[in-house]
């Protein structure tokens, strides 16, 4: 296919979701144009509460359809409590693009920056340097199981993990590839396992990671149960370049991780559907933060570095995608360190000036 013009889906979202995707969209474009990529973009208002007061749902139900023949989706945050119940505004809105798009691989790179202060003693910004790969479908997250005798002295609850060798062996790939792409000093994975708990599902897990490990031999890998991975996450950061993960322990350590950083503003991940069957999803880690919606101050990084993901990622590793990645990435940097920095990085700058900065050094990467 072509890759040099990718059409994208825009969904804003709510609260602070409306406000950083313009800082977003501002960098990504000039980014895209400078390396002579066009993107052609599709303005949504799904997904939000006004949507949902209009309408009584979260998606148009051609959703699907209308989405045909894009390549990616740029999501802010969904989520407005006072008008939609959480678990309506999630479920039936983002969670469909996750399942229904086969969405397989959750990608969050995990880093640490001069200028944004993080939680953990005596590290320095660059020993945290890491990507969480985690299943995005299957395992401990099925709805097989229910509950019996309910309201009885009986009551019992069941709800079964179901891992596939096709779930299993696809999520595997992608975080060996991921560490086998990488830098030849950063060519480690670690397996997140609990196969002395666990003890049926979890050395299966352990077995396909094995297999999956000859086809790679310049990757030094290793397992570790999660309880440890856990504690190592917070006290030897440094040791870690790639962890895949399973549902559950990959949504633990998918907060935890970023935790580790400093500020959930500068969070980004993408939901990915590696085959590029389906469009893939990037979005902040953030939600919607109703608490400093509609202040103009929330922390733009996020949605920045996430539209820098979907560049590199649309363009398959093309220099071109890279590039633009790399520069943005390069201009985050320099304003973490610098300024303007957002009030939740202690400074005092608006979502616009915070963006406006970064944009002006992708500008003059060119
Ligand atoms: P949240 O991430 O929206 O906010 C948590 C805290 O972090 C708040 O104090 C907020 O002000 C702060 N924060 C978040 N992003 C920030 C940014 N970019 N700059 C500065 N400060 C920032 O999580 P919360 O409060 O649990 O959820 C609020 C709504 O968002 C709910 O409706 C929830 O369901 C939804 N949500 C949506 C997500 C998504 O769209 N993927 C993810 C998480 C929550
Ligand atoms: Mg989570």
């Amino acid at each position: 296919s072509d890759l040099s013009s990718f059409k994208i889906a825009v969904i804003p979202g709510d609260g602070i979701g409306q406000e950083v995707m313009p800082e977003g969209l501002k960098i990504i474009e000039l980014a895209a144009n400078s390396v002579g990529i066009t993107l052609e973009l599709m303005q949504l208002d799904w997904a939000c509460a006004d949507y949902y007061l209009a309408h009584g749902v979260m998606l148009p139900e051609d959703w699907k359809k209308q989405l045909d023949g894009v390549d990616a989706i740029y999501f802010g945050a969904v989520g407005w409590p006072e008008v939609v119940p959480d678990h309506i505004s999630l479920w039936d809105s983002l969670l469909q693009f996750r399942r229904e798009f086969d969405q397989y691989i959750n990608l969050r790179p995990v880093r640490t920056f001069a200028g944004v202060p993080f939680p953990l003693a005596g590290k320095a910004p660059g020993d945290i340097q890491y990507s969480i790969v985690r299943e995005n479908t299957e395992g401990e997250y099925s709805s097989v199981g229910g509950v019996m005798f309910a309201n009885t002295d009986r009551e019992v609850v069941v709800q079964q993990s179901v891992f596939t060798r096709h779930g299993a062996d696809r999520v595997l790939k992608y975080a060996y590839e991921l560490a086998a792409s990488s830098a030849p000093d950063s060519r480690r994975l670690t397996v997140a396992t609990k196969s002395n708990g666990m003890a049926i599902s979890m050395p299966w897990w352990d077995e396909r990671a094995k297999a999956m490990s000859n086809n790679y031999p310049d990757v030094v890998w290793d397992k570790q149960h999660i309880d440890i991975l856990c504690a190592r996450l917070v006290l030897q950061p440094e040791r870690f370049d790639v962890i895949v993960a399973t549902n559950l322990f990959g949504d633990i350590l998918s907060d935890l991780g970023p935790a580790t950083t400093g500020t959930i503003g500068i969070a980004p991940s993408a939901n990915l559907n590696p085959e590029r069957v389906f469009p893939s999803l990037f979005e902040p880690v953030h939600g919607s933060a109703p608490d400093i919606a509609g202040k103009g101050i929330a922390n733009p990084v996020g949605m920045i570095w996430s539209g820098a993901m979907m560049l590199d990622f649309l363009t398959q590793g093309d220099s071109r995608g890279r590039q633009a990645h790399d520069v943005i990435l390069k201009a985050i940097e320099m304003v973490l360190a610098n300024g303007p920095r957002t009030p939740d990085l202690g400074g005092d700058a608006s979502t616009k000036e915070m963006g406006d900065a970064i944009a002006a050094l992708v500008s003059a990467s060119f």
